[in-house]
């Protein structure tokens, strides 16, 4: 059953209701982790940070010491790409369902962004990337240059504070989400649509998590001079495998990003992907099965 964005958002303003709150507008709802949700999460973050700096001698990341030692080596770098360790992606995959289940907010939730994004935000972005009519820094919904535009995206600050880069979000009525999502185009030229918009104030936290409809105006502001770090990920209300064409694996933003939620439980790479086969292959989804076998060895050769 395919749930649809003013379904899922009045149920979501009905039901979720965190302990500390963050955000309560109409398509941002947004809360502070407490310790015990959030230290685990952490843990597995930088553990991926501290084992693609140095492999063979990764920094405690369950100490503050160990952390402070994984931040001042990002913050040495120009430029970070995380080594995406397949199982520990998808230990990371089912922290975040199992949290968002106990909130109630995959109600209508069929597909869930696998492996997640896991950033290290640099205070000065890389060279000519703001140029770019995609960079993040400008204002923009995700589906405007070829996401999928039944998205509802998430986002948690691992590491942050008032002098790092901030996610700014716009508070949109129903014609504004409406609108923006009529729009096609790059991020520049949508600017028309959200240049007038103000961003709701908030300052960064470690431990904030956020959830927004795909539609919400949005943008990176970076700020001097701390190192963020943060995952972010979407997902989806229809069916991940209804579109099987071009946009599958178009890079980044394909739809191959779209697994089912991973609601076997898998706690390896190898068990995530035998319970999607094996879900692919119960619906007699064998288009679907193919498409997502491409993908798997595509993830493998990174
Ligand atoms: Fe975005």
């Amino acid at each position: 059953m395919n749930i649809d964005r003013e379904t899922y958002w009045s149920g979501i303003r009905k039901h979720y209701r965190p302990k500390q709150p963050l955000f309560l507008n109409d398509y941002i709802r947004g809360e502070i982790l407490s310790e015990d949700d959030f230290a685990p999460i952490r843990e597995l973050v930088y553990r991926l940070f501290a084992k693609t700096l140095d492999p063979e001698h990764p920094n405690d990341s369950n100490t503050d010491k160990g952390r402070n030692r994984t931040l001042t080596q990002l913050s040495e770098t120009v430029r970070f790409v995380l080594h995406r360790d397949l199982d520990l992606m998808t230990e990371l995959d089912l922290l975040m369902y199992k949290l968002l289940d106990r909130r109630g907010l995959l109600t209508g939730i069929e597909g869930f962004q696998f492996p997640m994004n896991v950033r290290a935000v640099h205070p000065l972005p890389p060279d000519g990337y703001v140029e770019g009519a995609h960079a993040t820094d400008h204002r923009h919904c995700d589906p405007w240059v070829g996401a999928p535009d039944d998205m509802i995206n998430c986002f948690l600050y691992v590491q942050a504070d008032k002098d790092t880069s901030i996610l700014n979000l716009y508070d949109v009525k129903r014609e504004q989400i409406e609108a923006c999502s009529r729009f096609r185009g790059s991020y520049l030229e949508g600017a028309h649509l959200v240049n007038s918009l103000y961003a709701v104030p908030y300052t960064p936290a470690a431990g904030q998590f956020i959830i927004f409809d795909t539609f919400v105006p949005h943008n990176t502001v970076r700020r001097q001079p701390g190192m963020r770090l943060s995952i972010d990920f979407r997902m989806r209300r229809t069916n991940p495998y209804g579109v099987l064409d071009e946009r599958w694996d178009a890079g980044s933003g394909g739809w191959d990003y779209y697994w089912y939620p991973n609601t076997g439980r898998a706690k390896s790479f190898e068990e995530r992907t035998r319970d999607e086969y094996a879900r692919l292959r119960k619906v007699g989804n064998l288009s679907g099965l193919e498409f997502r076998e491409k993908n798997v060895a595509k993830l493998q050769a990174q």
